[in-house]
């Protein structure tokens, strides 16, 4: 694997790459995490993103997308998250999605649902987090990234937990 570490994030990063930086070790399953633990992006020798960030474009896509714009930009019904990651953390991250959150970008019925229990996001969210986080930064670029080799383990996981 090709380090993230000569990977410069733009002007303005994530929260936690600001806190942190983005030197990312390897964890569980081929996931990768920043000093402090939090979930982070790696890039492989061919330059294609690691396997969970190429994961949470997908998963993007088929949850978030429709809301909150292609590539995390943002659209008129929610905020652009490459913005929005800038000042929360990963903890605060999750906090959101899992709960929701009403009227803190514009109001009255401004809604972001929760998705606490909806499995085809909990089951990603790490990976979602990592897709966006990347994008804040500045190092993934728009669009769908080139799929990156397999990662089984990675993907048997996600699957045990929708109860495929
Ligand atoms: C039905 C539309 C909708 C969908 C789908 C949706 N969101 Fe949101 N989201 C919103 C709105 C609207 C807000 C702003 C809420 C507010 O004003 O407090 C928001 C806010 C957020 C915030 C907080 C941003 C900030 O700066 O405070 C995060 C993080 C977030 N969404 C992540 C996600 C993720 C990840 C997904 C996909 C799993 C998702 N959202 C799907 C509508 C949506």
């Amino acid at each position: 694997m090709a380090s993230a570490e000569g990977m410069q994030p733009d002007a303005h990063p994530s929260k936690d790459t600001a806190t942190e930086g983005n030197e990312p070790t390897e964890g569980d399953m081929g996931k990768w995490v920043d000093p402090a633990g939090n979930p982070t992006y790696n890039f492989n020798e061919d330059g294609t993103v690691d396997w969970y960030a190429w994961r949470g474009s997908k998963k993007y896509g088929a949850n978030c997308l429709q809301c909150h714009g292609p590539d995390g930009m943002g659209s008129s019904f929610a905020p652009n998250l490459t913005e929005s990651l800038q000042n929360l953390s990963y903890f605060d991250f999750v906090g959101i999605v899992v709960s929701g959150q009403q009227n803190q970008w514009t109001s009255p019925n401004s809604i972001m649902p929760a998705w606490g229990e909806d499995p085809n996001v909990m089951c990603s969210l790490d990976a979602i987090y990592i897709y966006l986080r990347g994008r804040a930064d500045g190092v993934i670029g728009r669009g769908e990234p080139p799929r990156p080799p397999k990662n089984d383990e990675g993907q048997k996981a996600e699957y045990d937990c929708l109860g495929f």
